[in-house]
Formats: C-alpha cells, sequence, structure tokens
C-alpha cells in the first residue's frame, strides 16, 4: 500500500480496485466522473467508490487498459492466505480420522 501511496497526485496518480492496481494518469482528463473525484480515490483501496458510483461495463471494460499489477497488500493478501489456510485443513480433516481408525485397529489387536 505504501508503494500506491507515493502515485497520489493528479500527475501520476495509481487506484486499487478490486485487488488490482491501476494506473489512470493518463484517465485523469477523460474520466467522465472528473479527475478530482479520481484524486479522492487515490492512495487507498478505491473499490467502494468505484463499485458506488455503479461504473458501467464500458467503465470496466476500459479499466482494463491501465492494468498495471496485482495489489499485495491488504484484501489480496488476505484471499491467499485464506486459500492456503483451507489446504491445510483439509489435509488434516483427512489424516485425522485416518489416524484414528489405524490406532482403534492396532489397539484391537493387541488387546
Ligand atoms: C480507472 C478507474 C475508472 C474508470 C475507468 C472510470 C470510468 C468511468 C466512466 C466510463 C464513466 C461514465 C459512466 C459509465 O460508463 O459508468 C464514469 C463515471 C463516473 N465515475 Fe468513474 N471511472 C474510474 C474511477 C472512478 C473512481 C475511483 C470514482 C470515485 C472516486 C469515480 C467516479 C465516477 C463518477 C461520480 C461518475 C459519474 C459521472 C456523472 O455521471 O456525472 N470513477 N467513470
Amino acid at each position: 500500500m505504501s508503494e500506491v501511496e507515493k502515485h497520489s497526485s493528479a500527475d501520476d496518480l495509481w487506484l486499487v480496485i478490486d485487488g488490482k492496481v491501476y494506473d489512470v494518469t493518463p484517465f485523469m482528463d477523460d474520466h467522465p466522473g472528473g479527475g478530482e473525484i479520481m484524486l479522492s480515490a487515490a492512495g487507498k483501496d478505491g473499490t467502494q467508490d468505484f463499485e458506488d458510483v455503479g461504473h458501467s461495463p464500458h467503465a470496466r471494460e476500459l479499466l482494463k487498459k491501465f492494468y498495471l499489477d496485482e495489489f499485495a497488500g491488504g484484501a489480496a493478501s488476505g484471499k491467499a492466505a485464506t486459500k492456503s489456510g483451507g489446504g491445510g485443513v483439509s489435509i488434516i480433516a483427512v489424516l485425522l480420522p485416518l489416524l484414528v481408525v489405524l490406532m482403534a485397529y492396532f489397539a484391537s489387536k493387541l488387546s
């Protein structure tokens, strides 16, 4: 996020929308909603602002032209952590009952 915050002026403007970083500097003069409003969303996650306006599919298509990179902080890394966490849980969920069954089997053999 600190990297994105460095680009929050009218002549160098990055926005984070839905886990992706966009360099919208060339779009400042062309934005139908005005450059000023985009400046207000700069240096922070602009997803909410972008969604609140109810941008058209055309606007979402335009967004692709300014795509820069995946956002590595905040919500995006949160999603990644949830994914890897989910994998770990499912392995335990498979191994644990197997271990219990094996222990029960050997216990009955011994007695
Ligand atoms: C790269 C990002 C953005 C793109 C490509 C974009 C594109 C557009 C386009 C094409 C429109 C015309 C209406 C439509 O097609 O939906 C529009 C309108 C508008 N946009 Fe954006 N926009 C962006 C970011 C933002 C952000 C971050 C905000 C708010 C902070 C914002 C606020 C508005 C507003 C208020 C309007 C309505 C203008 C009006 O109807 O008078 N936009 N935008």
